[in-house]
């Protein structure tokens, strides 16, 4: 934050701000309380995540209906259980704040329901928070971070580098033209056959693999501009696989490192061109957040790529990195902090770019496996 947002702000809101945040966009229900002070630090005074891995072993991905009905099953005890271990009643909230999209939509109505009940039983302001910006803003949970950084956005449905402006300002210098990273790692993960989510497994595996035995390839290597590509190497994996008849331990582990190399190597070429934008903008800090941004070697490979541009890595806590309610929570209350808050009526929203000058410009980017969430 700037010296002159950072005094706009404080104007606008001189106390701490207790907000209940609800994450319910994909497969995790999840509920949080933080309170958020005006200088910017932040108590997360619980967190409540319930995983739906188990329903969803048997398919190899995540079924939206199943999603939404186990969201619909389990969010309000959930959120329950975070307003219980954050010894706060809803009298004590300032706000409530829940993901209103991009997400599996059926998942999304359930989390967003049950914010707008909370606020109209409670009389509390309401606060519809789109995923992309909590994932964008998680840094903040545990980190001083000044606006403009750049923000390196790597998850199951999303792969995006995008320049934070300010809370509700971002601008999009690229994204993934096809997969996303996170669903590279999971279909790698399914050919080799291991369990869902897979990014956890492969990195598990590949620490005692050899990241250089199998030549994967780098799609779009060398180009000058921020955006992805990750299904060239999905088909080279498939094809090195296919091509071991009876895979070894250490085939598989070699495998694994190789592939986690390639993806390194990709996001981090890719950031230090984005870097190059960034800095032209005054950013000096670059952030990787999302599921993806908890990968060990993907944290190394652009700690070395920002050393190399003179700017310093933030990397949050992997709890923070996967999908978590602090982040919604602190979303809502950065937002509302700022004076921003939503009406009851404001609708679920399967898609939402971050950046919407950009996706009107450029609509196809940024697809994925969980289809509307991208
Ligand atoms: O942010 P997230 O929890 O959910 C979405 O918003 O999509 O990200 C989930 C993604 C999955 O694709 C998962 O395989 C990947 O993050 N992931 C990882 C790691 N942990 C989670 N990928 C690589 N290495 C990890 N350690
Ligand atoms: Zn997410």
């Amino acid at each position: 934050m700037n010296a002159a947002s950072n005094a706009a702000q404080d104007a606008a809101q001189p106390y701490p701000l207790t907000v209940l945040g609800i994450e319910s966009s994909c497969d995790d229900s999840a509920a949080a309380v933080i309170r958020r002070h005006p200088d910017g630090r932040v108590d997360i005074l619980s967190d409540i995540v319930w995983r739906q891995n188990d329903e969803h072993a048997a398919y190899g991905g995540v079924v939206p209906e199943i999603a939404a009905r186990a969201h619909a099953e389990r969010l309000d005890g959930v959120v329950i259980d975070a307003m219980r271990a954050a010894e706060l009643d809803y009298d004590d909230l300032d706000a409530v704040a829940a993901t209103a999209g991009p997400g599996l939509v059926g998942g999304v109505m359930v989390g967003l329901m049950t914010a707008k009940g909370v606020a109209v039983a409670r009389g509390l302001p309401l606060v519809a928070v789109n995923h992309l910006e909590a994932h964008a803003l998680s840094p903040r949970l545990t980190e001083t971070l000044e606006f403009p950084y750049l923000a390196l956005l790597v998850s199951g449905g999303h792969t995006q580098l995008a320049l934070a402006e300010d809370v509700g300002r971002y601008r999009r210098l690229g994204a993934t033209i096809d997969d996303a990273a996170g669903e590279a790692f999971d279909k790698t993960a399914k050919l080799m056959g291991l369990g869902n989510p897979g990014g956890p497994a492969i990195e598990q595996l590949a620490r005692n693999g050899d990241p250089e035995r199998f030549k994967l390839p780098r799609p779009l290597h060398g180009a000058p501009h921020c955006d992805f590509s990750f299904s060239g190497l999905k088909t080279a994996v498939l094809r090195a696989w296919q091509d071991l008849p009876a895979p070894s331990a250490q085939d598989r582990a070699d495998m694994a490192a190789s592939f986690q190399e390639a993806v390194a190597d990709i996001l981090s070429e890719r950031a230090r061109n984005a870097m190059r934008q960034a800095a032209d903008a005054g950013a000096r800090v670059i952030a990787v957040v999302g599921g993806v941004a908890s990968n060990a070697r993907l944290r190394a490979a652009l700690n070395a790529a920002a050393a190399n541009e003179g700017f310093s890595l933030i990397a949050p806590p992997p709890k923070w990195c996967t999908d978590n309610a602090a982040m919604v929570a602190l979303a809502g209350a950065e937002r509302f902090a700022r004076g921003m808050s939503d009406a009851l009526d404001v609708a679920a929203r399967p898609r939402w770019p971050l950046d919407q000058d950009a996706a009107r410009a450029a609509p196809a980017s940024g697809g994925g496996r969980k289809g509307p969430k991208a």
